[in-house]
């Protein structure tokens, strides 16, 4: 039987580039299965948190990503008190892990946040507007108010925040049939290390 490796698995930076690729697809493409990544945090008792979110930008010269939330959710929170975040995407058909580790900042009234929310659709900004916050205890399983209609979209702007993360580094692992590929990489404001590791 002959096994197939992708070409760009033949080195380091080809490999960087191709995960770089998948992310800037997975920004446009809602069917992308990186679209929606798994965003880790630090509880404020220690605990790992974790949940899905959107991504919606990637800047692969500043290797920033961008995903947005509700200024009364817990990773919100959880952020603020420490900044240090993971995020796990995963492509089956591609075969491809990217483990993205990174320092988050939190973007409410200032330009970054609102070119964010004016980038956003009217139906993705309703679920801001949702009241009481997300969390929150209720009484009936539909005691909350969501509003439908797109006129109150704006309404949400007060709690809606970008979260920018600023990557510091990538786990690359391709798992394939072939044999298995791993590779890490740092990026520093005056270094780049780039390394094969065992998968
Ligand atoms: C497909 C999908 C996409 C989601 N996108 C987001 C998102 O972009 N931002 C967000 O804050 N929550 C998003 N959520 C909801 C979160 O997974 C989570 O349930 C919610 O934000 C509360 O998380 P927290 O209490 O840990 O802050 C999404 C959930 C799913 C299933």
């Amino acid at each position: 039987m002959t096994y197939h490796f992708p070409s760009f698995l033949v080195d380091l930076d080809a490999v960087l580039e191709h995960g770089f690729d998948l992310l800037t697809k997975a920004v446009r493409l809602r069917s992308a299965p990186m679209h929606t990544p798994v965003v880790s945090t630090i509880g404020r008792d220690g605990r790992p948190r974790a949940r899905v979110v959107v991504l919606r930008a990637f800047d692969r010269d500043r290797r920033q990503l961008r995903f947005h939330t509700d200024i009364r959710s817990d990773k919100f929170h959880e952020l603020h008190v420490d900044p240090r975040i993971a995020i796990t995407f995963y492509d089956a058909e591609e075969k491809i892990q990217l483990r993205i580790e990174g320092r988050a900042t939190l973007h409410q009234n200032d330009e970054s946040a609102n070119a964010a929310w004016a980038s956003s659709q009217p139906i993705s900004k309703l679920c801001y507007a949702v009241e009481p916050g997300p969390g929150n205890p209720i009484g009936a399983r539909d005691d909350f108010y969501l509003p439908r209609d797109r006129e109150e979209s704006e309404t949400g702007r007060a709690y809606f925040a970008a979260v920018i993360v600023a990557i510091d580094g990538m786990d690359f692992l391709w798992l394939g049939a072939a044999g298995n590929r791993r590779a890490l990489y740092k990026f520093g404001d005056y270094q780049f290390d780039a390394r094969w590791v065992v998968p």
